[in-house]
């Protein structure tokens, strides 16, 4: 049996692709139409150099921060990603192997374990929503994610339900029936470690989305019967945003996922959150939206000093984590990298591309002379011209700033 451990998040990919069925890898691929925006998340951190030191470098490398009222070991933390049939333990794994690295981890509502297992797992658990159904529905699954004990609400908003890849996407059964083994039969049956993982839990993959329900045990619907329910949602305001963050309590971690532009980072504040994350959804949204790490020096500047600015989108290795903490983000969120790595070898693999990321951020912080990640700077990096996207205006959103209490608290802070 060759050796588990691997030293990359690119060789993690390759092994993850070679063992999983060509539909679950397609699925983790993900991207939306033509893939800019996802490659572009990935050639702008490529773009952006180190200015290294010779001698006269730091001992020490602290890298500890606080996310949202949580003590994380390191600046990266776990981003929420759908419904995944990787492994059999799913997100319960991935939370154990945050856990054991002492950092966070983001729920998704679409994920296939419900909350009480995976909090349980590791109480640093934030839980992500959409907004699906009404203020209702919306309400009852936030007194879930309290009674279960999340440590915080991520909303994610920034989904424009894109149709269709160039490259074709893959087949996702709406229910493991006949039809969907017989379809996927010839992709799973040339993997056979992956089904073996499967068989020995005596369970098939499951396709429902248990954290969907107000109601812990309650009938989850598909993953389509939920995207479907969503579809037909009307698309939140920024009142609502609003509602949602003073509802889970003012004084409860509460983050804006998917922010972009300048305007919407001022409005966010406005809404009185406590963090938010510059993200594209790591390129499966509205294609050709530029990289995030382009358009995070803007946000930055703009609201840096109000609310804890995160950033995620391209995160691959350890130096990229210092590239963003230079540019503005006081930590990253990752997907894919994790993802490849519960695909390559389960939790162990997930514990393995933390271990990879912190690794890296602790050789860069050695070549830039930094003892500490907060130290991180723009003088620690060689930035191309024309390399940053502001999006958005910031004038047009402070004459838009309302004065809601949840603003007039923001703007206290
Ligand atoms: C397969 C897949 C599923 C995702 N599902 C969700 C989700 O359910 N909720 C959410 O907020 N973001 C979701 N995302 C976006 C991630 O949280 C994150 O923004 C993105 O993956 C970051 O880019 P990266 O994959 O390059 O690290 C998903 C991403 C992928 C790749």
């Amino acid at each position: 049996m060759p050796n588990p451990w691997f030293e990359s998040v690119a060789e993690a990919q390759r092994r993850a692709k070679k063992r999983l069925p060509k539909g679950v890898y397609g699925a983790l691929v993900a991207g939306s139409e033509r893939g800019l925006t996802a490659e572009d998340n990935l050639a702008a951190f490529a773009e952006i150099g180190f200015a290294p030191h010779t001698a006269g470098l730091a001992n020490e490398k602290n890298m500890a921060v606080t996310v949202m009222g949580q003590e994380l070991s390191m600046p990266v933390m776990i981003s929420p990603t759908g419904v995944q049939a990787v492994t059999p333990g799913g997100e319960v794994d991935v939370a154990r192997a945050a856990a054991s690295r002492g950092t966070a981890m983001g729920l998704s509502s679409m994920a296939s374990k419900p909350m009480e297992e995976v909090i349980a797992a590791n109480p640093k658990t934030f839980f992500q929503l959409y907004w699906v159904g009404d203020r209702d529905v919306m309400a009852a699954k936030v007194e879930r994610a309290r009674r279960a004990g999340a440590a915080g609400l991520i909303a994610t908003l920034d989904w424009s339900f894109s149709y269709g890849r160039d490259w074709g996407s893959p087949f996702i059964p709406e229910r493991i029936n006949f039809e969907a083994a017989r379809r996927y039969a010839p992709q799973v049956l040339t993997r056979p470690r992956w089904l073996w993982d499967f068989a020995k839990t005596m369970k098939i993959p499951d396709l429902t989305v248990p954290n969907m329900v107000a109601t812990p045990g309650d009938k989850a619907p598909t993953f389509f019967e939920a995207y479907g329910q969503w579809m037909q949602s009307p698309m939140p305001t920024w009142e609502d945003v609003a509602w949602l963050r003073e509802l889970w309590g003012t004084d409860k971690p509460f983050m804006l996922k998917g922010v972009m532009r300048v305007d919407d980072a001022k409005r966010a504040v406005d809404a009185g959150v406590t963090a938010i994350s510059v993200s594209n959804h790591g390129g499966n949204n509205l294609d050709g939206t530029p990289a995030s790490i382009r358009a995070l020096p803007s946000v930055a500047a703009a609201v840096g000093d109000q609310v804890e600015v995160l950033l995620d989108g391209g995160i691959r290795r350890g130096g990229d984590v210092a590239k963003a903490l230079a540019l503005g983000a006081k930590a990253v969120m990752i997907g894919r990298a994790y993802l490849w790595g519960l695909g390559a070898n389960g939790e162990a693999g997930v514990g393995n591309v933390l271990d990879l990321l912190r690794d890296g951020l602790g050789s860069a912080m050695i070549g830039l002379g930094k003892a500490n990640v907060a130290d991180l700077s723009t003088d620690d990096l060689v930035i191309p011209a024309g390399f940053e996207r502001q999006l958005g205006d910031v004038a047009v959103a402070n004459a838009m700033l309302s004065t809601s209490p949840a603003a007039s608290r923001a703007r206290e802070a």
